[in-house]
């Protein structure tokens, strides 16, 4: 199952209560028998359907456990030719996070200096 791949086109379909897919990375996920169980509300889910959701997970500070229940509800992958335009997506939504990572060995460095 987790073998099959999607376009971003296909998947932004999935935008309903009856089907709900995010894309966390490059994988699909079929949240729709999850979004009532998710502890963080199901309105957080499905403000994502259809879209990618990678850095909405990463900033909600999810547990090891959470990213094991994620693997439940894969049901495939991105495909190649929608892989760039997705990848560019999340490095632009991660940027400021990138920037902050860099930022604080610099930091370090300077006073370290001193
Ligand atoms: C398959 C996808 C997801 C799974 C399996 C999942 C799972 C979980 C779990 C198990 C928790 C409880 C705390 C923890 O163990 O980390 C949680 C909390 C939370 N989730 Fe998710 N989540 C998913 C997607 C999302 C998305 C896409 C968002 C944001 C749009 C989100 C936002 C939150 C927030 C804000 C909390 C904290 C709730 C609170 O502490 O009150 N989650 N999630």
């Amino acid at each position: 199952m987790s073998d099959n791949l999607y376009s971003l086109q296909e998947v932004s379909k999935h935008n309903n209560n009856e089907s709900t897919w995010i894309i966390i990375k490059s994988s699909v996920y079929d949240v729709t028998d999850f979004l009532n169980e998710h502890p963080g509300g199901a309105e957080l889910i499905k403000e994502c359907a259809g879209k990618n959701a990678t850095s909405d997970f990463n900033n909600s500070g999810h547990s090891s456990d959470a990213r094991r229940t994620m693997k439940l509800y894969k049901i495939g992958e991105i495909s190649e030719e929608s892989k760039v335009i997705n990848d560019d997506i999340s490095d632009k939504e991660n940027l400021s996070t990138k920037k902050r990572k860099i930022f604080i060995p610099l930091f370090c460095n300077c006073t370290n200096r001193q």
